[in-house]
């Protein structure tokens, strides 16, 4: 039977406990960096690095994940850099409960377990949380990556057909960008290979 995404990924980052780089994600440093700070939503903030950086830019983030070990290691991060007062944890699987509130940037970078979960309609519920005027940044695996741990027929949407699944009046949203992105990977398996992530960057008009 497969694994609960709670059990997936509590197991996954204790066997893998200090892998973390400590850095924003790129397309979060790139797209959000010339926001105006205000309320921000993480969507599987795993160990905290992206919540963190919000936090220093000035944002008020509430960072949510399905895994008590990776909030445990994120929690004990935010304490150690003095940013415990901006940054509030919360244990959610997304697909079952979701935090409440309306936010002026929603972000989900990577949000992904095994098959099987409604992943389209938490982003559809992502973007629900985004206030008028404010930001949905979602990335995503453009394609299967070295050393993933996806099930082998794991299917990679395109851009534009994540951003169809989570069926959004077009008239309430601006698209600042719905494209593939390529860098650099960062990851140990992906190290030094050109990745490619999907963007999908809108502003929410109505
Ligand atoms: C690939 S990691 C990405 C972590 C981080 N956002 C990043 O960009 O490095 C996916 C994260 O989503 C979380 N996640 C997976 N399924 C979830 C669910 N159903 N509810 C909440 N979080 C979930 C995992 O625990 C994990 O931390």
């Amino acid at each position: 039977m497969q694994q609960a995404p709670r059990d997936f990924w509590n197991d996954r980052y204790r066997e893998k406990p200090g892998e973390t780089s400590g850095k924003p994600g790129l397309v979060l440093s790139q797209f959000a960096g010339p926001l105006e700070p205000g309320k921000a939503l993480e969507l599987g903030c795993g160990r905290g690095d992206d919540a963190l950086w919000l936090a220093r830019q000035g944002w008020q983030v509430t960072a949510v994940d399905v895994s008590a070990v990776a909030l445990g290691y994120a929690s004990d991060s935010a304490i150690r850099a003095g940013l415990a007062g901006r940054v509030q944890f919360e244990e959610h699987d997304l697909a079952e409960t979701f935090p409440t509130g309306m936010y002026d940037l929603v972000v989900a970078s990577f949000l992904q377990s095994p098959r099987d979960w409604p992943r389209a309609h938490v982003l559809a519920r992502a973007a629900g949380a985004v206030s008028v005027g404010g930001h949905l940044l979602i990335t995503e695996h453009a394609s299967r990556q070295s050393g993933s741990e996806a099930a082998e027929d794991t299917v990679h949407p395109r851009a534009e057909e994540t951003l169809s699944s989570l069926d959004l009046a077009p008239r309430h949203w601006r698209r600042l960008c719905v494209c593939a992105i390529a860098r650099i990977g960062t990851r140990t398996e992906v190290r030094g290979e050109t990745v490619e992530d999907n963007v999908i960057f809108l502003e929410r008009t109505g």
